[in-house]
């Protein structure tokens, strides 16, 4: 028999039980099974979460027709991920050639896909005008000319959107604020680079301005910061379709919504946030007296975050006393580097006891030669040991996405689980996958044949 424990128990997706005897399981799998089936370091995506998280965001055509999600795919794509998302009938936001390919390949509609980036190359441009990607978001000044060139050079129109960024610095970490004056993305609103922006796309017989874009930052929980960038973009927007005569119909709000990564964490949720988002909108437009527009956003962590989970093996433990209790893992920075880069915290849990006595701290180190490679410091566990399993919760986004082969780790598994059922959605890294893309200079050679004759 199992259950959804509430005591203080952070089950944070659809699909996360714990057993009587203190199992965790995921979409109806015991934790144990997974990790005997697939290995660890293992990343579980819970679909039905996934699926229940787009679906909440999908809704809002119902208010508001002129609706349009695009799903941020550097939170986690793979070519099956990308295939769900389509399914869900979600776009898909991209930053590199590297998102793109994935996207194509999963035979993601080329119209439904959005490229961003503050440092678009031309190759990288040039494979989004020929897949026919339906917007880009332009970033710079740069990327104008460019693409003024590769569209003649192509004979293409391409849809476009500016990347404005309306100086709201909202409350999140400082890595992740975007929005703000001192950003590397996109055209400063004060100054008038956005205005000088704008005028130079519509000069461009190529280039269709279509919309504005912003993202102001990730994991946020103050609905007011998004409320007060809408305003802010409105203004603008209805200031160049009257002044410039621009064409606008578009408004994309970027991602940004937070998500628990701790029982005390209480973000507001997704139907919450785009309830007051279209409020703000609409109130906005009959004050400016414009037609509202159509009404996108990105979401990331919000859709995939919590639906994530991942589980080690512990290796070894170390007491010191009077210091600090350690125990390590088979992963760490390279699958997880959330903690190393932002000092995150996921809640950790031993896995296979859920319900026990948790009353010592406990600091999580990853297997890296690297005293920074910590997944979590001062945890309460009970007492780790070798070959037990520990998971992490809401891992699901920037985990996969962000991981690394530092001292040749290899990157894990990410396996798509819903009601009984497991499978790959990426397989385990291999020694050999880690020396596929070595290269031996000739010179090298020859001095070893050398030697060797
Ligand atoms: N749109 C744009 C243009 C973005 O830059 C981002 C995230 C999103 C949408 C999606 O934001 P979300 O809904 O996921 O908050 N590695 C960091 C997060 C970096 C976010 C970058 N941009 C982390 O692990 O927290």
């Amino acid at each position: 028999m199992t259950y959804r424990a509430d005591n203080g128990r952070f089950l944070p997706a659809t699909g996360m039980e714990i057993t009587e005897s203190g199992e965790l399981v995921l979409a109806g799998i015991p934790a144990r099974e997974l990790a005997a089936r697939f290995g660890t370091p293992l990343v579980i995506i819970l679909e039905d979460e996934v699926r229940k998280n787009c679906r909440e965001y999908m809704e809002r055509v119902k208010v508001y027709p002129r609706s349009r999600i695009y799903f941020a795919s550097k939170a986690l794509l793979t070519v099956g991920f990308a295939k769900l998302i389509e399914q869900e009938g979600l776009g898909l936001d991209v930053v590199s050639s590297g998102e793109l390919f994935t996207a194509l390949s999963a035979g993601f509609p080329p119209e439904m896909i959005m490229m961003h980036g503050n440092a678009k190359t031309r190759e990288e441009l040039t494979a989004a005008l020929k897949a026919g990607v339906g917007r880009i978001a332009i970033d710079n000044l740069a990327e104008i000319e460019l693409l003024s060139e590769l569209t003649a050079e192509l004979g293409v129109k391409q849809k476009v959107l500016l990347r404005v960024t309306p100086g709201i610095k909202p409350s999140t970490h400082r890595y992740v604020q975007t929005g703000q004056m001192d950003s590397k993305f996109g055209f400063n609103l004060s100054g008038g680079a956005a205005e000088e922006a704008a005028k130079l796309i519509l000069s461009v017989e190529g280039l269709e301005l279509v919309g504005l874009h912003c993202h102001i930052g990730s994991q946020l929980y103050d609905l007011e910061a998004f409320s007060a960038t809408a305003r802010i973009m409105l203004e603008f927007y209805a200031f160049l379709q009257k002044e410039l005569g621009a064409p606008l119909d578009e408004l994309n709000m970027g991602g940004g919504l937070g998500i628990s990564y701790q029982p005390a964490d209480a973000p507001p949720d997704i139907s919450t946030h785009l309830a007051k988002l279209v409020y703000t909108v609409l109130g906005e437009c009959s004050r400016l007296g414009i037609e509202p527009p159509v009404l996108c956003d990105e979401p990331g962590r919000s859709i995939v975050g919590e639906a994530g989970v991942t589980l080690y093996t512990v290796q070894s433990v170390k007491k010191i006393p009077g210091i600090r209790n350690y125990v390590s893992v088979d992963g760490g920075m390279t699958d997880n580097p959330r903690f190393a880069l932002y000092e995150a915290r996921h809640h950790t849990a031993m896995a296979e006891r859920m319900l026990d006595e948790a009353p010592e701290y406990w600091s999580v180190s990853g297997k890296c030669c690297e005293t920074g490679d910590m997944l979590i410091k001062d945890v309460l566990l009970p007492e780790p040991r070798p070959g037990e399993l520990l998971a992490m919760f809401s891992t699901g986004a920037y985990t996969y996405s962000m991981a690394s082969n530092y001292n040749r780790v290899a990157r894990p598994a990410v396996v798509l689980a819903s009601q009984g059922r497991a499978e790959l959605l990426v397989r385990r890294e291999t020694a050999e996958d880690l020396v596929s893309l070595d290269e031996i200079p000739s010179w090298l050679c020859e001095e070893s044949k050398a030697k060797a004759g």
